[in-house]
């Protein structure tokens, strides 16, 4: 039998199986059965009260699990398959919502989505039933963007891998509450703000990043996209260059253009905007070593894959802060 029907079977029978997106790999099981989801919250630590995404793959399948008003099917069919998460009412049937409350956390609404990915839209296709998938790491770790990622933190808590090579995309879906009367943005992602709000024809609303909030219980959710490694954000270069000098140099900087004349173990030049995504978390882990000591990171601006850049390496530094944090 071939990897793929492998895999859809596993689905379908209940299993956990690790499959890349164009985002990050997910951790996918049946949603529509909650004992398989159950397992995905088991695998990574992950808090029930964190919902879950669901994949379909396409949009003619998601509409008998989500409710689409007309601005949901235009954002669908203008980008999808692609980096979009869209937040809707869940369908309901003779009484019952069909998305069970394990996956959605209770609410009454289900984020999903259609990957850009040819092995994920085949993987789908083939199970035929909704697969709900976070990201395959561990709860409050940086995300996979390569199978050897998961590997190296599921291991053997997940039944397969699918591998297709490291993702193109590299940061998770943007995610649009589409609910209310006004679409919110829920989470930056690889959909840049600017393209949903020229075909929405209006400003999404977006709280940004929210304010550290210490939990009721405290090392629950202290970490989040976050490597052992302390990391530190910088808006200024002046300000990232004192601190260098503070460390004496035993610090690597990660910026998009490359930082000269400042004292380190490494400077990591990474590209602009899209350059950045992907490989930041691939970045974030092969830095995670002791011997670093610190990453200094120059914030990039807040537009385009910038946005999305900018929260992860947010979160990846507020965390050590013991910051509450609601997105997975
Ligand atoms: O790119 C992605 O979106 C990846 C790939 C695997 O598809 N998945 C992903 O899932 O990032 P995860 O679990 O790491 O993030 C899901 C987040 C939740 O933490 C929550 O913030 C939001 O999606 N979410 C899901 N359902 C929601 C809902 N009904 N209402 C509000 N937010 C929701
Ligand atoms: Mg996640």
């Amino acid at each position: 039998m071939d990897t793929l029907n492998q895999a859809s079977e596993l689905l379908r029978s209940g299993g956990l199986v690790a499959f890349p997106t164009e985002t990050v790999y997910g951790l996918g099981a049946r949603a529509d059965r909650p004992e398989a989801a159950a397992r995905i919250f088991q695998a990574k630590n992950r808090p029930s009260f964190d919902p879950l995404i669901v994949h379909f793959p396409d949009l003619e399948l998601a509409t008998r699990w989500a409710v689409f008003d007309d601005r949901a099917r235009r954002l669908a069919r203008r980008f999808w398959p692609g980096p979009l998460t869209l937040v809707l009412p869940r369908t309901m049937h003779e009484g019952t919502p069909r998305i069970p409350d394990l996956v959605t956390s209770g609410l009454d609404s289900v984020g999903v989505r259609v990957p850009d990915q040819p092995l994920a839209l085949e993987l789908l296709r083939r199970a035929d039933v909704p697969v709900a998938a976070p990201s395959a790491n561990p709860f409050g770790y940086v995300s996979p963007t390569t199978a050897e990622h998961v590997r190296q933190g599921l291991g053997s808590r997940v039944d397969l891998i699918l591998d297709g090579g490291p993702c193109a995309v590299g940061v998770e879906s943007t995610i649009v509450d589409l609910c209310g009367d006004h679409p919110r943005l829920l989470r930056p992602g690889g959909l840049a703000r600017e393209l949903l709000e020229d075909e929405l024809g209006c400003p999404l609303e977006y709280g940004g990043f929210a304010p550290p909030v210490r939990t009721e219980a405290p090392g629950m959710l202290e970490s989040h996209y976050a490597p052992g490694v302390p990391v530190e954000i910088f808006e200024d270069p002046s300000h990232l260059h004192a601190r260098a000098n503070a460390l004496h140099g035993r610090c690597v900087l990660l910026s998009e253009r490359g930082l000269e004349g400042i004292p380190c173990l490494d400077s990591i030049a990474m590209g602009e905007g899209p350059a950045m995504a992907v490989s930041l978390f691939a970045t974030l882990r092969r830095l995670d070593n002791p011997v670093h000591e610190r990453i200094l990171a120059l914030l990039p601006a807040p537009q385009g894959l910038g946005l999305a850049v900018r929260d992860r390496l947010f979160r990846a530094a507020k965390s050590r802060l013991g910051a509450a944090h609601p997105i997975g």
